[in-house]
């Protein structure tokens, strides 16, 4: 019995003959020969089918095989100089599992609202499936990084009952007759993470209602957040550089042949070392003035401000010290200067902006309960919360890292849609 085998484990099977089930991804033949391009998921093979190998109805079937045909092949697997993976089956069964007619995605360009209306579908292509390899490297890098330094994964829950990013992206749902909310980041929970275990982490879904279609927003996205206790600004930004250091470094050299795929200049990757500057938000303002991007005074950046300010540099940038005003409830003011928040968010280069926010946490129990009242939140909901500052408060902090974000500058491409399986935005629910 033929045993089975995987196209990109292919080359242990030299010689032998092996039973390799797939999709035709693409198909040319004559009279007397035919090259099945076999799709398996974990590659693209070549077979090739003699006529005089299978009888003759089954050779006449497999000229006219549809893409995206179902099949099951029986072959020898020889080494050929002229493959790109160095191996090519010589078929000598067939099996037509289902003759496909009419596949929606022809190899011709489609535009991409057609792409995503079948993205179900569209996995199969070489773009996403390079893409989303991409995010699933990404993800391991990632929790290697954190389970190797002694951080503990500490799941937060999806419902809430109130906000932690502001009030104007919540999700609501209706919850056995009371209101529930969406996550929009598990950071509170993290909080309470890092005071019982020191050093904790979430990594799951987050949700925010973005009510504008913008290339870096969806609705829901996936974040990594750890926090840890006894934790300064110094201490995160520091965290975000060895971390971001850390899991580029690992993609670049593990997942070398999807980013090849995808075109991307991995040198530009390579430059991701220590140190990344560090800037001010008061300096990264006169920087964006003096380039012809100004931010209006004590405002927020918008994309065109981290556009401009990350194309100057080789590698991601850290702003810190954002007006107190304009950040969330929890970020602890600066002592020096109350106006500024002891916040940090990381730019990716090349335009790609904003892939971290993080801080310093308020650990003062009155400061935080005026700073509820002053963002307008309901205190009942955050009781648990301000226990944390009755009972052992510390200095304590941890950041969150948008997982698309991420994938998007790694892979090069632009809009942040491509890196989840299944985008969730304004305007798409849909498959
Ligand atoms: O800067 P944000 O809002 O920070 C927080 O949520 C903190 N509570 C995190 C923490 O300190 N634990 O979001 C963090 C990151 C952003 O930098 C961005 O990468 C990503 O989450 N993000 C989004 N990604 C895709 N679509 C959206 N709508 C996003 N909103 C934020
Ligand atoms: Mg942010």
């Amino acid at each position: 019995m033929a045993s089975h085998a995987s196209v990109s484990e292919i080359a242990r099977h030299e010689g032998e003959t092996v039973v390799l089930e797939g999709w035709l991804y693409n198909s040319r033949s004559s009279g007397k020969i035919a090259f099945l391009s076999l799709r398996d998921g974990t590659g693209i093979i070549q077979c090739v089918l003699r006529k005089d190998a299978v009888d003759e109805a089954t050779f006449e079937a497999a000229r006219r095989l549809g893409q995206e045909s179902s099949l099951r092949i029986t072959g020898e697997a020889k080494a050929d100089p002229r493959s790109p993976i160095g191996f090519e089956v010589s078929v000598t069964a067939l099996e037509i599992v289902q003759n496909v007619d009419g596949y929606p995605i022809t190899p011709k360009e489609h535009g991409p609202a057609f792409l995503h209306d079948n993205r179900h579908l569209w996995l199969r292509s070489r773009r996403p499936h390079a893409i989303l390899s991409i995010r699933a490297l990404c993800t391991r890098a990632i929790r290697d990084y954190f389970d190797s330094r002694g951080y503990l994964l500490l799941d937060s829950p999806i419902f809430t009952p109130a906000a932690c990013e502001g009030t104007s992206t919540l999700f609501e749902t209706e919850y056995f007759g009371r209101s529930a909310y969406l996550t929009q980041s598990g950071q509170l929970y993290q909080e309470a993470g890092a005071l019982a275990f020191g050093k904790t982490y979430c990594f799951g879904p987050t949700f925010r209602a973005e009510k504008s279609a913008t290339r870096r927003h969806l609705t829901e996205f996936w974040m990594v957040e750890p926090e840890i206790a006894w934790a300064d600004l110094d201490a995160i930004m520091d965290l975000t550089e060895d971390f971001l250091v850390e899991v580029v470094g690992r993609v670049v050299e593990e997942g070398r042949a999807h980013l090849d795929v995808l075109e991307r200049d991995v040198s530009l990757l390579e430059n991701v070392q220590k140190p990344f500057p560090r800037l001010t938000y008061d300096d990264a303002c006169a920087r964006l003035e003096e380039l012809g991007e100004p931010v209006k005074p004590e405002d927020d950046f918008g994309s065109p401000h981290e556009t401009k300010l990350t194309e100057q540099y080789d590698r991601p940038i850290l702003v810190h010290r954002f007006p107190t005003a304009i950040k969330a409830f929890y970020m602890k003011a600066d002592p020096l200067n109350p106006l500024r928040a002891l916040g940090v968010d990381v730019l990716a280069p090349e335009g790609y902006g904003e892939i971290i926010g993080g801080g310093q946490r308020e650990d003062d129990l009155d400061v935080l309960l005026q700073r509820i009242q002053e963002h307008k939140l309901p205190q009942e909901a955050f009781e648990w919360f301000l226990d944390l500052r009755r009972y052992g408060t510390c200095p304590h902090g941890g950041f969150g890292l948008g997982l698309e974000r991420l994938v998007t500058w790694v892979c090069g491409i632009r809009h942040v849609r491509e890196t989840i399986p299944f985008p969730r935005t304004l305007d798409r629910l849909e498959p």
